[in-house]
């Protein structure tokens, strides 16, 4: 990536959240900020078709037009505003292994809402909705739309539909790498106006990391002293590490080959880094790691690369009596060896593992964006390219090229 690219988007990124900034204090002025959305929105004209992104074949979308679907009663129209590019999506645009091509992916996106049925009232954690709201989702509970959220904080995300990866079906407006976005009754929607657009982005990565923390903090041993290792920074792993510095946990140690993502871990709060292409061999890595303690094992650690490798390592960072969260393998990256009378036995780990989120783990999540800026945690350069929904398939070639950390597609 050249120098001039980074100022072009560092300009864009300026004004999008000058734009959202100032969008924001106006209807703060507002005594009334729900009736000033809903007027935002009201004057809103709807198109009679929208652009979707369907991925048709291996790595190639398709920019089709379909008809917008009359909103029924329980239904909401969204016009979307963005939507990051996941992990997930670039298995599907590789590979597909979910067999859903042709699908209209992207589950990581965010709008507003320019129309919705009379039964559509509350989100799902009983905040009101109208007109002009900005949204994002979480699951769908097509059978069985009572569920609320706080029934759900035992009952993890996996497994449940969402927008993003769904078998395309008559209304084709089932993902977020579109205009709009077609919201049925029994999903899951949160009103999530007080945030800027980056961090709303950001919302579905930072709650699979809200939920590694409250899973880490079921062991007792993750505390506000802790030194605590992450393991692997690519976004998961930076995520991880702004969420700690938000609890208040200061001795942060960040591991991973690349420097640019070392140093932007520092940005997010890690105390020190750890480059483990400047050691040869674990034991050597592990006394590196000692050494940025200061002479100190972990208490906890953090594995977040989808390495067999650095699953085997991580326990040598680990303290006697101390804690592992192992959250790197969102899918199957093999298999690892470990020791199991070395790593696990004579050292009385506790290992928790962790997948995705529970619907509770969204709302703590908007309480956490709203904290990492308060503190200064600059969490919106984690999205370092944009590209408009014309230019997907860069977008995600970009992606596959790991030459940034969070891209997005935002719409004009
Ligand atoms: N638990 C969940 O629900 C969940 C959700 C999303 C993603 N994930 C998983 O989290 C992992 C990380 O996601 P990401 O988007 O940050 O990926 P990423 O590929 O951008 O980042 C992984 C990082 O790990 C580093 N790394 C690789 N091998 C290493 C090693 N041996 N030691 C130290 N660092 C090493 C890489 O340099 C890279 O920076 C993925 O494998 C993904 O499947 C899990
Ligand atoms: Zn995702």
């Amino acid at each position: 990536m050249d120098l001039s690219n980074v100022n072009v988007e560092e300009i864009v990124r300026q004004v999008i959240l000058n734009m959202e900034n100032k969008g924001q204090s106006v209807s703060a002025a507002q005594t009334a900020s729900a009736s000033a959305t809903a007027a935002s929105g009201a004057g809103r004209q709807i198109p009679k078709t929208a652009r979707v992104a369907m991925l048709t074949a291996l790595e190639h979308f398709d920019i089709k037009e379909f008809p917008i679907p009359e909103v029924g009663d329980d239904d909401m129209l969204v016009k979307v505003e963005g939507c990051g590019i996941c992990g997930t999506d670039a298995h599907e645009f590789k590979r597909d292994p979910f067999g859903l091509i042709p699908v209209a992916l992207g589950h990581e996106g965010t709008g507003e809402i320019v129309k919705m049925g009379k039964n559509v009232k509350k989100d799902s954690a009983g905040k009101d909705l109208h007109v002009g709201d900005k949204v994002v989702t979480c699951m769908i509970f097509k059978d069985n739309p009572d569920i609320t959220m706080f029934d759900l904080n035992k009952q993890n995300v996996g497994g449940a539909d969402v927008y993003g990866l769904l078998p395309d079906d008559d209304i084709h407006l089932n993902g977020w790498f579109s205009d709009y976005i077609f919201i049925r009754g029994g999903s899951t929607v949160f009103n999530v106006s007080d945030l800027d657009l980056y961090s709303r982005i950001l919302i579905e990565p930072c709650a699979v990391l809200i939920h590694a923390v409250e899973r880490a903090k079921s062991t007792g041993i993750l505390r506000f002293n802790s030194r605590v290792v992450v393991q692997g920074c690519g976004p998961i792993g930076l995520i991880c590490i702004a969420i700690l510095r938000t609890m208040g946990i200061q001795n942060i140690i960040a591991v991973d080959g690349e420097q640019k993502r070392l140093d932007f871990a520092r940005q997010l709060g890690a105390s020190g880094t750890v480059n483990f292409k400047d050691f040869k061999g674990i034991e050597a890595l592990a006394g590196g790691v000692k050494d940025a303690f200061g002479g100190y094992l972990a208490d906890f650690a953090f594995q977040c690369t989808g390495s067999p490798a650095a699953h085997s390592n991580i326990y040598k960072f680990i303290r006697n009596g101390g804690g592992l969260c192992e959250l790197g393998f969102f899918i199957n990256g093999g298999d690892a060896t470990i020791n199991p009378h070395f790593d696990i036995c004579s050292k009385e780990i506790t290992t928790v593992g962790s997948w995705v989120y529970t619907l509770r783990d969204y709302a703590t999540t908007f309480d956490f964006l709203k904290s990492a800026k308060q503190i200064g945690l600059p969490i919106e350069k984690l999205i370092t390219h944009t590209f408009p929904l014309d230019q997907i398939n860069e977008g995600h070639k970009t992606n596959l090229a790991m030459q940034g950390l969070k891209i997005a597609i935002i719409n004009q």
